[in-house]
Order: C-alpha cells, then structure tokens, then sequence
C-alpha cells in the first residue's frame, strides 16, 4: 500500500535518507526541516502519513503533534525517537500518534513500521484530550436517548466494563466517547481498537504489544494498546471479531488486570477500562461456538443498547437541526433549510444506516444545494418512495386476528397496523397496502379516523 508521506526533521541527512528509503518503496514523499513549516504545508496537501522526530529546535514533536491534532489533520503521525525518549514516545501516542519508531533503524525497518501504519492505520484511532466538541454531543430528546444519556451517566462513574450493542451507525462509538469523557479517567488517553481490521496474530501484539524477536519481522519491542491506555479507557470495536484464543487472554487482563507482552513470560499490570461494542446479538454468538461464553458474561455485567433511529424517529427533526449546522460549520455558508413537506419525508425514511446515513445525506445536501434550499424533490428517490412495500421482512407487523374473524374485520387490522408501522403516513400506508391514497382515506374515515393533512388520527 503506498502513500503520500511527509518527513519532518531537522537533520537534513536524516530525512534525505529516510526520504531516499520510503520513495524507493514506492511511496510519495516530501520533506520538511521544521514543524511550523510543516503545518504550513499540510494546510494546502493533503498526507497519509506524517514522520516526524521528537527533538527538534522551535516547535518540537510532542507541540507539533497537538497543534496537528488542533487542526483537524487526519494524516497518521509517526514519531522517531531516541532510545532514551521512549517515555515521551508513549507520550506522544497518547496525544495520538498511530506509532513509534525507535533511532537507529534500518531502512527495512522503517519500511515495514510505515507499511503497518498505512494498513492498519484506521484500526488504531486514539483520541487526544482536547477532544471534546461539539461532534461529541448525543443529540434526541426521545425517552430512549434520555434513557441512554441516562445510563452513560450511571455507568461513566464505574470501572466495570461496559458492552456497547447496536446496529451500525446508531451512536456506540458516540456512546463510548461520552461515557469516557464523563468518567473519572477523562484526563487519561481513550485508545480505540477497530477489531475487524486485523488478523488475529497483529490483534494480539496491538493489544498487547510484543517484544524484540517474538516473531518474524519483531526487529523492535513494541508497547501495546493496554499498555497505553494504562489509566485511561480502551475501546474494543466490533468485539466479536476477536478471534477465541485471544478471547481468553481478554478475559484474563479483564479479571486480573494483568498480561504478557508477545514473546515475554513476566506479567504486566495495567488499568484500563475496557468498553466493547457490537453489532450482532453476543448471545447468538455465544451459542453458534463463536464467542467465549465466560467472556460473554463478564462484558455483560452493564450492556447498553442503543436503538436503530427508526425507533426513535421523533429525534429526526432535532438531529437534522443539529447535522445542517454542523455541515454549515465545516463547509463555511448559512445551513441549508428543509420545507416541511421534505422534514417529513425524513421523518419517516425507515433508516437502514441509522444516524450515520441521516448524517451523510445531511452533509450530501448542503454540498449540493447552494441555494439552501431543500425540498422534497430535492431528496434520493430511495426516501420519497415507498420502500418498505417491497420488502417483506421489513414489513412484518403482528396482527392480532382471530378464526371466525370476519374479512372486513382482517382489513380493517391490517390497514390500521400498516399505518401505524408508517408513523401514520397515509401515503407510504396506501403503497404499502397496494391501494390508492383515496381508497385509504375513505375506509379510514369509515373507520372513525379524523383527517388531518397528511396524518391520520382517531378522532376522541
Ligand atoms: N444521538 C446522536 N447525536 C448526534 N450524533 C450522533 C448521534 N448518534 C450517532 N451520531 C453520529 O452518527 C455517526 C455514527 O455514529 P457512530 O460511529 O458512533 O456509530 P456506530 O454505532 O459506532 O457505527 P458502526 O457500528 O458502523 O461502527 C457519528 O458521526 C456520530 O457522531
Ligand atoms: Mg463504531
């Protein structure tokens, strides 16, 4: 995997040399003799990777990698340092640097640290302290978002380990920050673990780090994630993913708060909050043989459930509220406005991607509606449409219904629980139900349903 990488050091041969090394893999490199002109650089091009030395005159490593963080740069950062500054190395991941690198290496050393930053690069995302804007906010009025700010606060007090349950995209990572930056560990590092991303040999020695010569290709002893968290919380992404023999070195640091690095038999102690997310039911996994039953039950101790967005559809209007602002926010300009007719095409999408998909298609709009303007025209044909009509699983409503009920009786359940499912849109319900709008308002209002323009309710 090659990447656009920039080399900032002081020492002009350190750098050329490292340059020479990392263009001759394939890479794209520049280079840049101090910090300030650096930030400077990245303001305009964008970089997959920045290499930078510790030590250097004006603004150092450690400042560099802050005011990197302050701007928002998402290039992964990784540091080069002496033997004898190790410690601010682990300093400097804490601030969120991906990796070290430690003087003097080879140039097959370098290679094989960069190429590991590139692939696993989005595996491994910390997040620095001052990361606590406004993208940090879970938004929703509903009883269910209260309901789970409610239970963040409860849990954020303890040290137990927390297992974060979901579909994609419905706020566990958001979950996780919160109940991190309200903790009592809020001034340690939060270090996340994107657990898919990695084998189950690279799992082990990222969580917990490995010694010189454990294996192949250890030409240099790494600290792991637990190591850095050390005070702080560890967010493992995606839990079930971590292969079973792993699963019980997990279970050990869980219970025992201690474990060995790779290729070293003298145990380490560490005190790191551990908080886990998933998307599929543990329990399903525990059954299929998949997941540590044991493990399963001490993750278990305190779950949260975060629920799909169509279940707390009345948090729509405010989430986009808040989206429109921040697009506005990150592309300069006013917010785009939404008409009515177009929130309430919104309000009743069924939402498969969850807040995430609301998020992008809110971002997508202000991008391509300088006008401001958003009208129900304006939206992917995939929302105005009736999408559910076709879908069958997506569909399936209970129906309370009987032997010896009458026809007519059956209609009348079913048009009634289809137009509940669609939050009462007369328009989706009639697609649904394959009649037309008219047909509907007609058995509806024989019905006893009081019109209203697009809802119907039952009259008192
Ligand atoms: N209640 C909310 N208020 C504001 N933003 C939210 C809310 N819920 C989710 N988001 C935003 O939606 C996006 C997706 O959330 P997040 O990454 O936490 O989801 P996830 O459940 O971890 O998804 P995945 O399972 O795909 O990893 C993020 O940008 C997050 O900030
Ligand atoms: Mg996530």
């Amino acid at each position: 995997m090659n990447g656009r990488i920039l080399i900032v050091d002081d020492h002009v041969q350190a750098r050329q040399s490292m340059a020479d090394t990392l263009r001759h893999a394939g890479h794209q490199v520049h280079t840049c003799s101090g910090a300030a002109e650096a930030l400077r650089w990245l303001s305009a091009e964008p970089a997959d990777l920045v290499i930078t030395d510790l030590k250097m005159p004006g603004m150092d490593g450690l400042e560099f990698l802050k005011q990197l963080q302050r701007t928002g740069h998402e290039a992964q950062v990784l540091v080069v340092t002496a033997h004898a500054t190790i410690a601010t190395a682990v300093e400097a991941m804490r601030e969120g640097a991906a990796d070290y690198i430690e003087k003097p290496f080879s140039a097959g050393q370098l290679e094989s640290v960069v190429a590991r930053a590139l692939r696993t690069g989005p595996a491994c995302r910390h997040h620095p302290r001052s990361d606590h804007d406004e993208g940090d906010l879970l938004v929703g009025s509903s009883r269910s978002m209260q309901a789970l700010r409610e239970r963040i606060r409860q849990v954020a007090a303890t040290d137990e380990t927390v297992l974060i349950m979901g579909e994609s995209g419905t706020g566990k990572e958001l979950v996780a920050r919160r109940i991190h930056a309200t903790s009592p560990r809020a001034h340690r590092p939060m270090i996340s673990l994107n657990c898919p991303a990695l084998s189950p040999q690279l799992m082990e020695s990222e969580l917990f780090g490995h010694e010189r010569g454990a294996f192949t290709g250890a030409d240099q002893a790494r600290i792991g994630r637990f190591e850095l968290a050390d005070g702080g919380t560890l967010l493992l992404d995606e839990i079930t993913e971590i292969d079973p023999a792993l699963q019980a070195k997990l279970l050990r640091v869980l219970q025992e708060k201690t474990f060995e690095r790779v290729g070293s038999s003298s145990p380490r102690r560490t005190d790191v909050r551990v908080l886990a997310t998933t998307n599929r039911r543990l329990d399903d996994e525990v059954r299929a043989g998949r997941f540590r039953q044991d493990l399963f039950y001490r993750l278990h101790v305190l779950p949260i459930h975060v629920p799909p967005l169509r279940e707390h559809a009345e948090d729509i209007p405010e989430l986009v509220e808040h989206f429109r602002r921040q697009a506005a926010r990150r592309l300069g300009g006013e917010p785009v406005e939404f008409t009515a007719d177009a929130l309430q095409w919104l309000r009743h999408y069924h939402w498969p991607g969850n807040v995430r998909e609301l998020e992008n298609l809110i971002t997508r709009l202000s991008v391509l509606h300088p006008d401001r303007q958003v009208t129900a025209q304006s939206l992917p044909d995939y929302v105005v449409s009736a999408p559910a009509s076709n879908d069958p699983a997506r569909c399936a409503i209970e129906l309370p219904i009987r032997a010896g009920m009458s026809l007519q009786e059956m209609e009348r359940r079913l048009i009634e629980a289809t137009l509940e499912y669609f939050n009462g849109h007369r328009l989706k319900a009639a697609q649904a139900l394959g009649i037309g709008v008219r047909t509907l308002t007609n058995k509806l209002r024989a019905y006893g349903y009081a019109p209203r323009t697009r809802h119907f309710a039952r009259s008192a």
